[in-house]
């Protein structure tokens, strides 16, 4: 019965997550007219180009509006001369069909375009003979295409459709920094290694951090040493130093093995939709004031740099909050960052955020004659001094009893003082222009329907 519910579940998904005939001709057909575009101008140069990713393979979802080319150069070019013809070409490209650009930077500058309607990046790449050869991380593309050509059955472009959309939309979904979750490339391995959706779902259902060990090519001999310590070892076919799965964190993992034993508990299509009812202000700040907690938010300017410098950065921050409002005895439950085009968003739950007039401190025991010696006259001045069992015992008074005015105190500096204490750099540089720190109410009086979000997943955390 349970099995029928599930096949039901799934084609009922895939109706509605195949794109249409009507959605795949048209993006066909632009992707047809830019690469037809691109040969003509880069044929004097005998460079060849290659289309990236999940179009080549049908994995692509729906409403997807943006694609990639690779400019393929010889190895031979000198770095200087790629970069320098990648743009030229790339702007080339962008003139004929009359789109716009901007320059854009990864490994190598970039053109980021906009062509009839489409996002477009047009990345120059190394053409290598191997992708163990690769000279940047791009150059491995061509090989993943023609691995995948070979290897993924076109049937199961639809499994990888489900598999997509299932961590998609469950925040699982991408190998960027911000979601540290599954890569396309790692979806479609999965689908190789399991055949289909159901199956690899119900195997990973029992799946532990740390055991699992996918080598397709059977590189390694079930050796997977090498590997320790990283959540899923998913070997790439065409790289073999390389794991796939190198970016999935153990919260990701951890959450996908839950997702997939929910799901096999209770199918359902949910799992692949985005729940429709919106996060109100209201009931997250009843929640939080149940919760007796203190939420503090550090809110700062966000400078133009892309999120996966931004979030490393902002959670490294984070923890260095915590750890120094730690140290003051502020107890710490938990902490959300958070960022958009403008601003950025640490937010701090305290357990303890008021702390009495006087500190303790237990010194040496008293038979350490030189120790008790400093400890007694260090704070005897500083106040009331004592011995309890073996021990000096001192009274001394406590400098911040409030923890928003440690924070205060801890941000308000330079940008090289903020950076020597531990905070990250580009963070340091907003900063040190200025900050606010806002409580709870405040944080929801202003927040968007983004930041809600982050709110109530913080709020909201349960495997
Ligand atoms: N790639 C990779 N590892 C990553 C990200 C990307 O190897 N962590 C390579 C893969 O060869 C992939 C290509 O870059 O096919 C394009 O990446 P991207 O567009 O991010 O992913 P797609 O597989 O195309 O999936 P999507 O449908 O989300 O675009
Ligand atoms: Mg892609």
């Amino acid at each position: 019965m349970q099995q029928k519910n599930l096949d039901l579940v799934l084609q009922k998904v895939l109706q509605k997550i195949i794109p249409s005939a009507q959605e795949a001709g048209a993006v066909h057909s632009v992707i047809g007219d830019v690469l037809a575009e691109t040969e003509k101008i880069i044929k004097p140069h005998g460079f060849s180009v290659v289309l990236a990713g999940s179009f080549t393979r049908n994995t692509w979802l729906s409403h997807k509006k943006e694609f990639d080319i690779f400019i393929q150069f010889p190895v031979e070019t000198e770095r200087e001369e790629l970069e320098k013809k990648g743009l030229e070409i790339g702007k080339r490209i962008v003139k004929s069909f009359k789109g716009s650009h901007v320059v854009a930077y990864a490994e190598h500058p970039y053109v980021k375009s906009k062509i009839n309607g489409y996002d477009v990046d047009i990345v120059p790449c190394y053409k290598v003979e191997s992708a163990e050869k690769i000279k940047s991380a791009v150059d491995r593309t061509p090989f993943h295409n023609k691995y995948l050509s070979k290897n993924l059955h076109p049937h199961q472009s639809a499994d990888v459709r489900l598999l997509k959309t299932f961590t998609k939309m469950n925040s699982l979904y991408g190998s960027d920094l911000k979601t540290q979750g599954f890569s396309g490339y790692l979806c479609e391995l999965l689908i190789i290694k399991y055949d289909s959706f159901k199956n690899l779902i119900s195997q990973a259902s029992n799946w532990l951090p740390g055991q699992v060990f996918i080598d397709l090519e059977g590189k390694y001999n079930g050796n997977k040493k090498e590997f320790w310590g990283q959540s899923l070892a998913a070997i790439d076919p065409v790289d073999p130093k390389r794991n796939v799965a190198a970016a999935l964190s153990p919260a990701v993992f951890v959450k996908f093995v839950k997702l997939c034993q929910n799901f096999l508990e209770n199918p359902s299509e949910k799992f692949f939709f985005k729940r429709e009812e919106k996060t109100k202000a209201a009931e997250l700040l009843k929640n939080i004031k149940s919760r007796g907690t203190l939420f503090l938010g550090v809110k700062f300017s966000r400078q133009e740099v892309v999120d996966d410098i931004i979030y490393p950065q902002l959670r490294k921050t984070a923890k260095r909050l915590l750890d120094i409002l730690k140290e003051y005895e502020f107890a710490v439950l938990g902490s959300a960052v958070h960022t958009d085009k403008k601003s950025c968003l640490i937010i701090l739950e305290l357990e303890t955020w008021n702390l009495p007039n006087i500190r303790r401190i237990t010194g040496p025991p008293v038979f350490a004659i030189k120790n008790s010696q400093e400890f007694v006259n260090k704070y005897k001045k500083l106040g009331r001094v004592w011995v309890e069992e073996d021990r000096w015992v001192a009274e001394v008074k406590r400098q911040f009893k409030e923890a928003d005015k440690k924070l205060v105190d801890t941000l308000s500096e330079s940008a090289k003082i903020l950076k020597a204490k531990g905070i990250a750099s580009y963070m340091a540089d907003s900063i040190a222009k200025g900050f606010k720190v806002l409580d709870a109410k405040q944080l929801l009086k202003t927040a968007d329907e983004e930041l809600l979000e982050t709110i109530r997943d913080y709020l909201e955390e349960n495997v």
